[in-house]
């Protein structure tokens, strides 16, 4: 079968690599009608994620067609159209059955902090993904959802993480009625996180980003107020200003480790790596969020850690809430929300790709070029 293979920074290709197997019980072989890349991609691509090993397959967001089942999986069958997690969780686990199925405490054998994610490194625990003709899914008889009949397949692969995380971003944010929500970053994630923020009750939605392309369409999409960080001369200071001197009730994090508009974080995370990556935008959402607000991170940040303004967050008094999504706990309900018309994912796609050009695909999201907002990959055989 055809899929990417990671060849080191910047450098990815498809290959011919075997076909998976099932090799337990609870597997299921799924073959791949669409999978995306995502900003969570690019921090491996851009070499940011320890113990990415050459070789691998990324892929965490994908959808397809069961095509083999492991003996203990009764839920589903072959030619059944699923939706599969970004997360890989055992749904058992003592993690598990509290809903935190990012969590897992069985999925990921090579690191406690995280479960298993599907084509995420060896940290979160070194599983093949899904930007490929098929990929193995372990746990299959609790991760994989049925994909409804009268579901979009383009509104299915993005609830596999884009929605959930966009949603558990504003969930764990707290909102109450009339809040002054500002969300950092208008990729995916933070657009989805603006959009479900009137979801949650806020007053007013703010997204800062520093390109103009995706700042346009976040402003209608979600709708937001919507600024770029490069034509303000203090970001902190102008949030202030806007907020009659007392700062947003919520700041959302939806940047991560990749993060602009700092040269000093950028040399000493992104070019020698000292930090994982740049922070700035985690110190503008804590420096930017009121006293006694809350601070939601779903940017990824990894190991070996980032240097935060942690005197800001005490003297300030802030709660900091952050996970990765917990997308079977909540897919339930945003299936509802997609069917109701409150949230149109497929409306942020904005590239179809055939598989076979996975490489001119990561380069234009990494580079932010065509007007690049979420590109889908489509292998031949789908
Ligand atoms: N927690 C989770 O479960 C989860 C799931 C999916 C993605 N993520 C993470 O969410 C983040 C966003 O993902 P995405 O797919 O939207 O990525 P993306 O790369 O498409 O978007 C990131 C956006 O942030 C902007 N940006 C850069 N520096 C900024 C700054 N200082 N302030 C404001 N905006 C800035 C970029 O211009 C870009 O538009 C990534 O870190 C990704 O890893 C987390
Ligand atoms: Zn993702
Ligand atoms: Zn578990």
């Amino acid at each position: 079968m055809l899929a990417m293979d990671y060849r080191g920074p910047y450098r990815v290709r498809l290959e011919e690599k075997p076909m998976p197997k099932i090799e337990h019980p609870r597997d299921a072989v799924v073959k791949v009608t669409r999978s995306c890349i995502c900003g969570s991609d690019l921090h491996l691509y851009h070499g940011l994620v320890p113990d990415t090993r050459v070789g691998m397959t990324f892929g965490h967001e994908f959808c397809g067609i069961v095509e083999e089942v492991g003996s203990a999986v009764e839920n589903l069958k072959a030619g059944d159209h699923v939706l599969v997690p970004f997360n890989i969780a055992c749904g058992q686990c003592h993690f598990c059955k509290q809903g935190l199925f990012g969590n897992c405490h069985e999925s990921n054998p090579q690191a406690t902090a995280v479960g298993g994610i599907f084509g995420y490194s060896h940290t979160a625990g070194g599983y093949d993904g899904g930007q490929a003709e098929y990929v193995r899914v372990p746990y299959a008889d609790f991760g994989p959802t049925i994909i409804p009949d009268w579901m979009d397949p383009d509104d299915a692969v993005l609830l596999t993480d884009v929605v959930p995380t966009g949603y558990q971003a504003a969930e764990m944010a707290g909102i109450k009625r009339g809040d002054t929500v500002c969300v950092f970053g208008a990729g995916p994630v933070g657009i989805m996180a603006a959009r479900c923020a009137w979801l949650f009750g806020a007053g007013r939605v703010i997204v800062i980003d520093h390109l103009d392309y995706r700042l346009e369409f976040v402003k209608d999409y979600a709708p937001a107020e919507v600024y770029n960080f490069r034509e303000l001369d203090d970001l902190v200071v102008f949030m202030k200003k806007t907020t009659d001197g007392l700062g947003a009730d919520v700041c959302i994090d939806a940047v991560g480790n990749d993060a602009s508009g700092n040269i000093w974080q950028t040399i000493l995370g992104k070019k020698m790596k000292l930090e994982a990556g740049s922070a700035i935008a985690l110190h503008w959402a804590i420096n930017s969020v009121k006293k006694g607000g809350v601070v939601s991170v779903v940017g990824v940040y990894g190991p070996t850690g980032n240097l935060v303004p942690m005197g800001n967050v005490v003297n300030k008094g802030l709660t900091i809430r952050a996970n990765q999504a917990s997308v079977k706990r909540l897919l339930p309900r945003l299936i509802e929300h997609v069917k109701a018309g409150h949230i149109n994912p497929k409306a942020m796609i904005t590239h179809r790709v055939p598989l076979e050009d996975i490489s001119d695909a990561y380069h234009i999201f990494s580079k932010k070029l065509d007007g690049c907002i979420k590109p889908v990959l489509v292998p031949n055989a789908a």
